[in-house]
Formats: C-alpha cells, structure tokens, sequence
C-alpha cells in the first residue's frame, strides 16, 4: 500500500514555526518534497502567468543579462532564457537547485546554490532583467527591507525589476509564512536610482490577488 505524501504547505508552517533562522527551513522542506515524505513545495515547470503575461511580446536584446531570485525549481529561469537573457538563478536551498537542474538537464541557465543575503559582489548592478517572485514575501517582516535592498542592488543600469508578491489581506494576522505585502512594501522596491514604472493590482480567480510591480534604474 502506497501513503499519499503530506502537503506541503502546512509541513512548510510547522517548520519555519519550528526554528530561528528564517532560511534554514527552505532546504529542510525541498528535502522532503524530494524524499517524497511532502508534496513538492512550489512545485511548477512552467513559468508564473503573471511574469508569462507581462513578457509576452518582449525578447532580450543582444547580450542581456538575466537573473531570477530564489528560483526554486527553475521555471521562471528557463523562461528568462527562452526569451533570450543569458540568465542566471539562484536559490538557497541545494535541493531546489539540483533539482532544477535534473529538471532541465539541456539548459543554458546558471544556477547556483546562493543567500541572498550574501551574494557574489561582482553580481551587483550586473543584470539587466532582474525577476522576484515570492521570495521576499517568505521572509519574515523584519528582513524586508534587507531582502528588498539586496534584490534592487542586482540590476544593471537601465536594468529593470519585475517583482510579484501577494498583496496583504485585511484579516492576515502576520504570522506567516508567507508575509505578504502592502502597497507602500513593494513601492519600497524603489530607491537607489531604481524608480517606479508601473504596480499592478493582479486578480487570480482561484488563488489570492497580487502585485506586480516594474522598476527601472535610471
Ligand atoms: C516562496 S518560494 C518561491 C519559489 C519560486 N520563486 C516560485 O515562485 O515558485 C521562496 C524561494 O526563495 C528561496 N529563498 C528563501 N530565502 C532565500 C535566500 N535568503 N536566498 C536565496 N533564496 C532564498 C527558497 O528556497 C524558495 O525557493
């Protein structure tokens, strides 16, 4: 007799709830998904709709330079570089990472195993599409402003951001994960000669309702 495996969504609760360190359950959680004891978290081949929705029509010019944060299992990252971004990915958890990698055994994608809090110095203002999507929301509140820093420090002159997060709902009682965002959190996504192109308020008719904001370094 086969046992269905446990979801993980309320593994991915128990855990974070279960330690101090705000990054060290990611792994715990893909290595389950992986052993097959949780459903695979995050668990998409293809890339988001709404980063899908917004590319379409857009292609990379010659030589750009593509990056997806906290790219889990390597579907938005493909995507960068089926449009044509020499892209590269980067995601805490190892298992993520080698997972992404069997998952696309063909790709030109770089993907590393990396903190966002302690990225490569030579990455800084390196790339010129810079895709987050859900990885500031799953860190705790307290890390936003680092997290959003850190993430709007990647793109290149004339580089853009795009950037989804779950817009916060009146009834959340901030305890997370995940912790999503206000409007005055993802206009934070500006500063440092980043500005503001457009915020979107996108709704999903079985799923909660999002940002997705567009930034440009001037
Ligand atoms: C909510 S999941 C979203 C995954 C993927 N972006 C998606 O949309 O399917 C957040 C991801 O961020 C990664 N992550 C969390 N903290 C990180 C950090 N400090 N540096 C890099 N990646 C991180 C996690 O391992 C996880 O894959």
């Amino acid at each position: 007799m086969t046992t269905e495996p446990r979801d993980w969504q309320s593994e991915a609760d128990r855990l974070a709830a279960a330690t101090d360190d705000p990054t060290a359950w990611f792994e715990t959680l893909y290595a389950a998904g992986v052993a097959g004891e949780v459903s695979m978290p995050w668990d998409r081949d293809q890339p988001h709709w709404a980063l899908q929705e917004w590319s379409h029509g857009r292609a990379a010019a010659e030589g750009a330079r593509g990056l997806v944060v906290g790219c889990g299992l390597g579907g938005d990252a493909e995507h960068l570089a089926a449009l044509g971004f020499a892209t590269t990915a980067f995601d805490i958890s190892e298992t993520a990472v080698a997972t992404a990698r069997a998952r696309h055994p063909e790709s030109s994608v770089d993907y590393h195993v990396a903190d966002l809090f302690a990225l490569p110095p030579e990455w800084r203002q390196r790339f010129d599409l810079v895709v987050e999507i859900f990885t500031a929301q799953a860190l705790p509140r307290d890390l936003r402003s680092r997290a959003t820093a850190a993430i709007r420090d990647l793109v290149a002159p004339r580089g853009q951001l795009l950037a989804i997060e779950a817009i916060l709902p009146a009834d959340d009682d901030g305890s997370g994960p995940p912790w999503p965002f206000t409007r005055s959190d993802i206009d934070a996504f500006a500063g440092d000669g980043l500005s503001l192109v457009s915020v979107d308020e996108l709704a999903q008719p079985d799923s909660f309702p999002l940002w997705r904001a567009e930034l440009r370094r001037t």
